[in-house]
């Protein structure tokens, strides 16, 4: 099929830089024959610290949010030049714990999105229904739309930056994973959606992965569906003994 595998690590807000450099550290060196394509987003202020550790090994540098403008008056917000001067690759947008918790709609979304590319940052941009949507049989809208909406005036050109993480609210921090069936079958939609968007040859080449209580235990067979290609862990990320089996599953 041609896609690699992309492991992703979302260490959310855990950890002080001194668990974070351990932690990128470890998997380094656990990881230098890995196969698979990796990245770990640690919190903004273990960005300089872990940079440090993964510079120039197989593993990426991303942060978990950026700002929608490039500077001002904006207390508390972290800038896309900010990210790019610690050495950050990758920027997670659009992330359920943001749309729900922190109220980011389609919108400041796609605004963030459009400025992470302009500064040559990869975007993984997340989707995912909550459990009343899927109850109610919208799951495949609410993808499309988060879909639709976040791509909103990105390029053919520009599509390539972007990588598209699948994570089911209901799955998230829960225990609960999506079936391998369910998953790839949300994923075989989105593909279609960006078939419509972009053409064949680009619904074919991204990257979607999934993300939900990816575990040890259920990795290999997620990875197994033919449109899941890679995860977005959460809690798993956040040891050695959970995250390395993950990431070097085969
Ligand atoms: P969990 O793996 O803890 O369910 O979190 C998934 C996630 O939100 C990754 O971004």
């Amino acid at each position: 099929m041609g896609r690699n595998y992309y492991i992703a690590g979302n260490w959310k807000m855990h950890k002080t830089r001194a668990e974070a450099t351990e932690l990128a550290k470890a998997l380094v060196s656990q990881l230098k024959d890995g196969k698979h394509q990796y990245l770990v987003a640690p919190s903004f202020t273990s960005l300089e610290a872990v940079g440090a550790v993964v510079k120039g090994t197989n593993i990426r540098l991303g942060a978990q949010n950026c700002a929608a403008e490039e500077q001002g008056a904006h207390t508390g917000e972290v800038s896309v030049l900010q990210l790019k001067d610690l050495g950050v690759q990758t920027i997670i947008l659009g992330h359920s714990e943001r749309r729900h918790v922190y109220k980011e709609d389609d919108q400041l979304i796609s605004k963030k999105v459009k400025l992470a590319l302009k500064h040559g940052f990869e975007v993984i941009l997340c989707i995912g229904e909550l459990l009343e949507e899927r109850e109610a049989g919208r799951a495949e809208e609410v993808c499309e739309s988060q879909t639709i909406k976040g791509l909103e005036g990105i390029s053919a050109q520009e599509l390539s930056g972007i990588v598209i993480a699948y994570e089911p609210v209901w799955a998230i921090g829960t225990g609960k994973t999506a079936t391998p069936e369910d998953a790839d079958a949300i994923h075989a939609f989105v593909r279609k959606v960006i078939a419509k968007l972009y053409g064949k040859d680009a619904a074919e080449k991204i990257i979607i992965q999934y993300g939900g209580s990816v575990k040890p235990e259920n990795a290999a067979q997620l990875m197994a569906k033919e449109n899941i290609d890679g995860a977005l862990v959460g809690g798993a990320s956040l040891k050695t003994e959970t995250f390395v089996p993950i990431a070097l599953f085969s």
